[in-house]
């Protein structure tokens, strides 16, 4: 699938640098050629022999090599790659591209590159949580870089969360979407999935039964015909799709944070079951049950109604936007008057009433509705309702 391609792939400082092997061997058998770049740290956790070995390519690393540089300038290894990858991305190496640092070869390959850049980023939860990192993670999105990982879950460390990177298929297949050839290649599309967490204090939260299924689904299907796809989602238990740039928020004003940070989009999905309310002022300490006091009364407050802020937005609104509309009783009238309420492109109206367990289910029931009128689709899988709907997105942007 790789055939020809050349991937410049530089390997930072981390732990994580032992799993950049297995990618390398895979990027191989993909038909890719690998040029490696280690930094000093990273020659501190594999070896340049094992990584020259599985490339078939000398390791660079030395900036200053007469060698290297009578043989081939280091600038020319970004012009002669189709993609650079950063595996893992430390948190330094992203400080130094965010602040445009040039003061090793990774570095200065980075800074002096003309071509894409796929970061898979790789620390401890509490580095990839800090502010700077968070700072520098969206200065790098800003400037246009594309992201895979991390991912959630134990790390080498001994803690647990954010921060582990992407496992060396998942790297795979988001170098693979890069080069897709399909009919949404070159357009950006946003996808909102999953249920939002309103805190109530710190053990408590307002929820709902979205399992972020046929969220997961339509951004998988989009990546599948080739756009690159920024996935915004609450804590749903449906697994992220490979390929998307998953970014992980709790509550709907993270979600609307998300997404206004998620720039230039040709269309936009929300499939995120958001909750309308949420607590005004969330406890900071757990509510208590003390007898004779009655009941704690929550004041609910509206939050922001993403779908509508962006559907109605002056300047830079996507060319399509689409809608659900979970109803349990007059579908079809319901989410008419919410297509033109909200001012989205699309509404995909469903059933969520009775026993048909359409939320957290695997099967979905939806009514397409545009300016058009009303489309009904069969009963299908949350797979092939994504997949319908991902044909369609791509004849409305083609
Ligand atoms: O108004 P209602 O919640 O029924 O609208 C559902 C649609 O609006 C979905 O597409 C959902 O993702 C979106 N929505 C949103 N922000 C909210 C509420 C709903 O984007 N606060």
């Amino acid at each position: 699938m790789l055939a020809g391609k050349n991937i410049l792939l530089i390997i930072g400082g981390g732990i994580a640098a032992y799993k950049v092997l297995e990618l390398i061997r895979l990027l191989g058998k993909s038909g890719a050629k690998v040029v490696p770049v280690m930094t000093h740290a990273a020659e501190e956790f594999v070896t340049p022999l094992s990584v020259s070995a599985l490339a078939g390519q000398p390791v660079r690393s030395a900036l200053f090599n007469l060698e290297d540089e009578a043989e081939m300038g280091h600038i020319q290894l970004t012009r002669d790659a189709d993609l650079v990858v950063v595996a893992p991305a430390t948190a330094d190496l992203m400080a130094k591209m965010a602040q445009g640092l040039a003061n090793d070869m990774a570095s200065t390959l980075l800074i002096a590159r003309n071509k894409p850049v796929l970061l898979a980023p790789a620390m401890n939860v509490a580095m990839w949580e800090n502010p700077a990192t968070k700072r520098n993670v969206d200065t790098l999105r800003g400037d246009g870089c594309h992201f895979v990982g991390p991912d959630e879950g134990d790390m080498a460390c001994g803690e647990f969360g954010f921060g582990r990177m992407a496992e060396p298929a998942e790297i795979l297949a988001a170098i693979d979407a890069h080069f897709a050839v399909g009919p949404l290649k070159g357009k950006r599309v946003l996808v909102t999935s999953g249920p939002t967490h309103e805190p109530i204090d710190p053990v408590r939260y307002i929820a709902n039964r979205s399992s972020g299924l046929q969220g997961a689904e339509i951004a998988r299907a989009l990546v599948g015909l080739g756009a690159e796809v920024v996935f915004v989602t609450g804590p749903a238990t449906a697994a992220r799709p490979i390929g998307a740039e998953v970014i992980e928020v709790e509550t709907a004003l993270e979600m609307a944070a998300a997404v206004e940070a998620a720039g230039a989009l040709d269309a936009a999905i929300f499939a995120a079951a958001v909750a309308d309310w949420r607590v005004a002022s969330a406890s900071e300490s757990k509510l208590k049950k003390v007898a004779g006091k009655g009941l704690p009364e929550l004041e609910l407050v509206e939050n922001p109604d993403i779908l509508a802020t962006v559907s109605q937005r002056k300047n830079g609104r996507p060319a399509l936007v689409v809608g659900f509309a979970a109803e349990t009783n007059d579908v079809l009238e319901n989410a008419t008057a919410k297509r033109k309420r909200k001012g989205c492109d699309w509404i995909l109206a469903n059933d969520v009433g009775g026993d048909r367990g359409v939320m957290g289910g695997p099967d979905n029931q939806v009514v397409l509705i545009s300016e058009n009128g009303a489309e009904t689709w069969p009963w299908m899988s949350k797979r092939q309702v994504a997949e319908a709907l991902a044909i369609k997105i791509s004849e409305a942007l083609t």
